[in-house]
């Protein structure tokens, strides 16, 4: 589940022209769970409708401290309630109040009654935004621990072009959502691996296969986003997250080596990439050309990674395999978790519809080396991720 499943967040509204956006920012959290309650300043409800709000949100908009005679303080009682307050767009005026304590509305009111994270993404014309007083109060608020998302260059209102405009709705939420992750990985070292490998049959062409690295470098983001240290050795290092440390490798060989040396000391080792199983076994220097005829492909195995690091996995390491399978799905798994003693494997059934290979969905079902089944139904590869990490951390809080 999203970190915002069942959260209670606060959207604060002050009144920017980019708080139209702010409907958009609202309905991406509800959508991801969370319980959303708006509260939009004065100065909101003059660029955007208090009804727009109430339609999208999880509970009424909330615009004063004074309208709803119960309960008589709305603010501390939001101020309780919140898991997080965002404010989206927040003004310079905003800013100053946060930061001087000033609480004349039901927003900076609530803002000053809440122990929850405050996450602020400011939205004003470059030249307001690069003003000593509000560079200042920015730099405050960032100490006090306040997370800040954006503002980022681009068109302005009024047609100017330059600092200042708000940072996306879908960043905003990545910002909730990051606030609100437990950093269950704290400390951790995450080894992952993702993508298909690819065994050159000459100097230009190779035999390869489907997997596009999508599922390994959600499970890579996921991992950082709960506080490992992570490292992605992958086919695919153009999909890569910031956060992690990449080896870029194209062979089943180069994976092979990258992994041995980076599995020494990972708490967790993740074996999303899909391994080339055989290679050619004479691969030429050069381009074989067409005029020769057609020439003969000798394959030969080449070594399964993952059932060497089963056979001198070290203690307390968790050790994932994933199968990708078109038919006996839990039979084969099964079969893949003993042989390459695995902790857990996550077995897909790629010939369905938007599960794997290139899909942003997936599938899966989890085995552990407990005989536990846990199937995860269609979801993004993101959730995906975060059910097979929850079965890391739980494993991890198993081992001696
Ligand atoms: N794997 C590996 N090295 C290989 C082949 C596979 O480390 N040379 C890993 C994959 O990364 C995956 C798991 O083993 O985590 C299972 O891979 P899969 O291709 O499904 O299974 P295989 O063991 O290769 O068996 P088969 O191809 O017969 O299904």
């Amino acid at each position: 589940m999203s970190p915002l499943g069942g959260r209670c967040v606060v959207l604060g509204v002050t009144g920017g022209i980019a708080a139209y956006k702010a409907a958009d920012a609202c309905r991406r959290l509800v959508g991801a769970g969370a319980h959303v309650v708006p509260v939009l300043t004065a100065g909101a409800l003059r660029m955007v409708g208090e009804t727009t709000f109430s339609a999208l949100a999880s509970e009424p908009a909330v615009t004063s401290l004074w309208k709803d005679p119960s309960p008589a303080i709305p603010h501390t009682d939001l101020g309780r309630r919140a898991d997080a307050v965002v404010v989206c767009p927040a003004t310079a005026r905003l800013i100053s109040d946060l930061r001087t304590g000033r609480s004349g509305d039901i927003l900076t009111a609530t803002l000053l009654a809440t122990r929850a994270p405050v996450i602020v993404a400011p939205a004003m014309h470059t030249e307001m935004w690069e003003h000593p007083s509000v560079q200042e109060n920015m730099a405050v608020l960032a100490e006090r621990g306040v997370t800040v998302v954006g503002p980022v260059e681009g068109p302005l209102a009024g047609g100017d072009i330059g600092s200042g405009r708000m940072a996306a709705p879908a960043e905003i939420v990545a910002a909730v959502e990051a606030v609100l992750t437990p950093q269950d990985l704290a400390g951790r070292r995450v080894l992952v691996t993702s993508g298909g490998t690819r065994e050159p049959i000459d100097a230009v062409r190779y035999v390869g296969n489907r997997s596009s690295g999508k599922q390994g470098a959600a499970v890579a983001s996921e991992a950082a986003a709960r506080g490992a240290g992570v490292v992605l050795v992958t086919t695919e290092p153009d999909r890569a997250p910031a956060a992690a440390r990449v080896v870029a490798v194209e062979t089943a060989a180069e994976m092979a080596a990258a992994v041995e040396l980076e599995a020494r000391g990972a708490d967790a080792v993740v074996m999303a990439a899909a391994v080339a199983d055989f290679r050619p076994a004479n691969p030429a220097g050069t381009k074989i050309k067409k005029g020769r005829g057609v020439p003969p492909l000798e394959l030969e195995p080449t070594r399964d990674i993952l059932a060497s690091l089963g056979a001198s996995k070290p203690p307390g390491q968790v050790l994932v395999g994933f199968a990708a399978e078109t038919e006996d799905l839990e039979a084969n798994a099964l079969d893949k978790l003993r042989s390459k003693n695995l902790d857990v494997i996550v077995a897909n059934d790629v010939s369905k519809e938007q599960v794997g290979f290139g899909h942003d969905t997936n599938e899966i079902v989890m085995f552990t080396a407990d005989g536990a089944r846990h199937h995860v139904p269609l979801t993004t590869k993101r959730e995906a991720a975060r059910a097979v990490l929850d079965k890391v951390v739980a494993l991890m809080a198993e081992a001696p």
